[in-house]
């Protein structure tokens, strides 16, 4: 005791020893309890990494009939969150609505609060939350546009189901596109986990003072929405149409984002661990390019973002400081191309990543970690006597 060590932004602080993802930054790997990203992300489905990431082992055909159905069990949500719902001004941003409707799930499932729920318990908690989510998400975008709302439909799998809940109208059939449901998998997939970032550490915190798995997972939504997290795939959507509008010059923005006097940064660029290449950046830019053709969809920003890309790994500032495209920086172009609006871009990613949130609070709890309470350096002033007001 007495000294500490500072870290600021804990650039190299091991929280705690963690068997689910593997993630080298220097040689871009990155693994779910084992299984290379490029394996999952083109032979697996959403549901099954999930199982992978909570239960630690690729499921049986039993045991992955059992999740599923389970899961579908319990997509609808209580007619009461409507109310909730309703209460939101129709300009409020979905990614507000999520996290205060996760954590509403504690007042209509009280026993989640009891930290020490026995095993089955915490399934059903983690079903619930699984099923839930996409029906809310889609609910918040609906809420948004002044549509009703869709009852999920349990006959779909989850990709197909929430698309559902999204897209349908009343009027109409909605005829899922299954390029649509197999690009959805995908980045759902790629989202997934990835070890002790800002929103997984913060349900990691969160739940280290026995806080529901509810509470924490809202907690780490509210962590997400920021615009240097996974609030960066809208952000650089809007970057892009700023550099359309101005009439296509990325070398003047890349200019700009090199300017220490300018707070502009290249949004979807640099990573945290990641100091060679993000590999779920090397899929996503691929798949950008497969889903815009099979869809086809013509989007010129996705010529300004190559563009932007290109220019950028070859200026002296990216290259020595090591910053490369990340995992958002093409996807909100595949989510643009399946119809998903913009403000919806980081909902998107809250859905790929519940599973992991999920994993490492189970992880967390199982390993009966003590709670989270970082240290400081204090540097303010000395003691002083109170003045009062008359003397200040
Ligand atoms: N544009 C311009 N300069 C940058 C950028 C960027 N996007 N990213 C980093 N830098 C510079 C930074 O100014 C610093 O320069 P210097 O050494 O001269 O002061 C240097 O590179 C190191 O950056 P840092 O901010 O110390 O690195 P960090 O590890 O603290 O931050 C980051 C990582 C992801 C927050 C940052 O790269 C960034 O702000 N990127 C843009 C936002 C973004 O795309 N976020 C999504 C991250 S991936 C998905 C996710 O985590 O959700």
């Amino acid at each position: 005791s007495g000294y500490i060590t500072l870290d600021s932004g804990y650039k190299n602080t091991g929280a705690t020893e963690s068997a689910i993802t593997f993630l080298d930054g220097e040689e871009g790997i990155l693994r779910y309890r084992g299984y290379p990203i490029e394996q999952l992300a083109e032979e697996s489905s959403f549901i099954e990494v999930a199982y992978l990431l909570i239960y630690g082992s690729l499921p049986t055909q039993e045991q992955l009939d059992s999740f599923t159905n389970e899961i579908k069990i319990h997509t609808l949500v209580n007619e009461d969150m409507r109310k909730i719902l309703d209460g939101f001004p129709s300009a409020a941003h979905p990614m507000g609505i999520l996290s205060a409707l996760v954590s509403s799930l504690t007042a209509f499932y009280p026993e989640s609060l009891n930290p020490n729920q026995k095993k089955e318990e915490l399934d059903l908690s983690i079903v619930r939350l699984m099923a839930k989510m996409p029906t809310i998400a889609a609910w918040s975008y609906k809420n948004s546009i002044g549509h009703p709302v869709n009852y999920p439909k349990n006959k779909l799998d989850y990709c197909s189901n929430f698309l559902h809940m999204m897209f349908a109208y009343p009027t109409e059939d909605y005829q899922i596109d299954p390029v649509v449901v197999k690009a959805l998998n995908k980045l759902l997939i790629l989202h997934a986990d990835h070890e002790q970032n800002c929103s997984t550490s913060t349900v990691r915190l969160v739940g280290s003072a026995n806080a529901s798995l509810y509470s924490s997972v809202s907690a780490g939504i509210s962590a997400l929405w920021g615009p240097l997290h996974g609030g960066a795939n809208q952000a650089v959507i809007e970057m892009l149409e700023q550099i359309k509008a101005d009439g296509g010059d990325s070398k003047k923005f890349i200019a700009k984002a090199k300017d220490k006097d300018d707070p502009f940064r290249l949004m979807g660029f640099g990573h945290r661990v990641y100091k060679n290449f993000d590999p779920r950046a090397t899929i996503i830019k691929k798949a950008a390019d497969e889903v815009l053709t099979a869809l086809g969809v013509k989007d010129p920003i996705l010529d300004i973002a190559k563009e932007l890309e290109e220019a950028a790994l070859t200026d002296q500032y990216f290259v020595d400081r090591k910053l490369y495209p990340n995992v958002d920086f093409y996807s909100g172009i595949i989510y643009r191309a399946l119809g998903i609006p913009t403000d919806m871009f980081t909902v998107m990613f809250a859905l790929g990543r519940l599973p992991g949130w999920i994993s490492q609070w189970k992880e967390m709890r199982e390993q009966k970690e003590p709670i989270g309470r970082p240290r400081q350096v204090y540097v303010g002033e000395k003691e002083r006597n109170y003045v009062q007001m008359n003397g200040r």
